[in-house]
């Protein structure tokens, strides 16, 4: 049997709709500017996909793109200016050596990332704000594909502050209410604990990482990886996970587009905000 598919392209384009209309009913188009700096041609293609989404939804998005010898000040001196004219500012990561304290000066409200830490603490808190855009969008692909995950065994592979961390703590959330298990490069016997879950996510940034054998038949299961190969973009995934998985998201064309979307829906909320 082949999993069925969960298309995160077709439930990003609903979302798209339901903000066009939010955003035609507003006096001043909604306002992100991004930051580049340097030449990662991976940065270069997400902020591609994220000005095109923007096009969509009628977001005024700047993409400023710095050279990689750009200093600290400089940059510190750019995103200051930012907070003042942006409903959202966000800088592309990953950042040169040495520049990754300038993510703290965006201003939690036009943090539309969600990386700042008030944001993440509101998370903690079980507080309103900025969610950060990946965990976010597959909690949404969760509920828009069906799967509602309370009651669910959730076990996401990966804890990192903007994927597996935020993820755990929204999807233990009341209201929420799964059950979640976070697994990392120091569990041991790591198959054995995905074996257990309804809802498998993995997110390790490794292709091939999960394989058939660590999946329970008939389970949902969300790739985030985003694995640039010679064979082409794959997830964390290994091919054989389709035969035994009961739903799984298609790299690409799975998580990607609900984190690009939830980017979109983040500037609309900041810009509804301030007014
Ligand atoms: N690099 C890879 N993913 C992301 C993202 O969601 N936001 C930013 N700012 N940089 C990234």
């Amino acid at each position: 049997m082949s999993a069925k598919l969960i298309d995160g392209k077709k439930i990003a384009a609903e979302i798209e709709a339901e903000l066009k209309l939010k955003v035609s009913k507003m006096d001043k188009a909604p306002r992100l500017s991004v930051v580049q700096v340097g030449e990662d041609p991976a940065s270069t293609s997400y902020i591609k996909a994220k000005s095109n989404a923007a096009e969509r939804v009628g977001i005024e998005l700047t993409h400023h793109h710095l050279s990689d010898d750009i200093s600290k000040s400089d940059l510190e001196k750019l995103v200051v200016d930012l907070n003042k004219t942006e409903d959202g500012v966000i800088i592309q990561l990953p950042l040169p050596d040495g520049l990754d304290e300038v993510l703290d000066l965006i201003q939690p409200e036009n943090d539309v990332d969600g990386f700042h830490s008030v944001n993440l603490g509101n998370i903690v808190q079980g507080k309103s704000g900025m969610k950060p855009c990946t965990p976010a969008g597959i909690v949404e692909m969760l509920y828009r594909s069906g799967n509602d995950p309370k009651g669910k065994h959730v076990v996401i592979v990966g804890r990192s502050t903007i994927v597996g961390k935020p993820l755990a703590l929204l999807l233990s959330q009341k209201g929420v209410d799964a059950t979640v298990t976070v697994c990392h490069s120091r569990t041991p016997d790591i198959g054995r604990h995905c074996l257990e879950a309804d809802i498998l996510v993995a997110a390790v940034g490794y292709p091939d990482t999960i394989t058939s054998s660590m999946v329970k038949p008939g389970a949902v299961v969300i790739d985030v990886g985003v694995n640039r190969t010679e064979n082409g973009l794959v997830g964390d995934t290994s091919s054989d996970v389709k035969e035994v998985a009961g739903q799984l998201t298609p790299v690409p064309g799975g998580v990607g587009p609900m984190t690009v979307v939830m980017l979109m829906s983040n500037v609309v909320d900041a810009a509804l905000k301030t007014g």
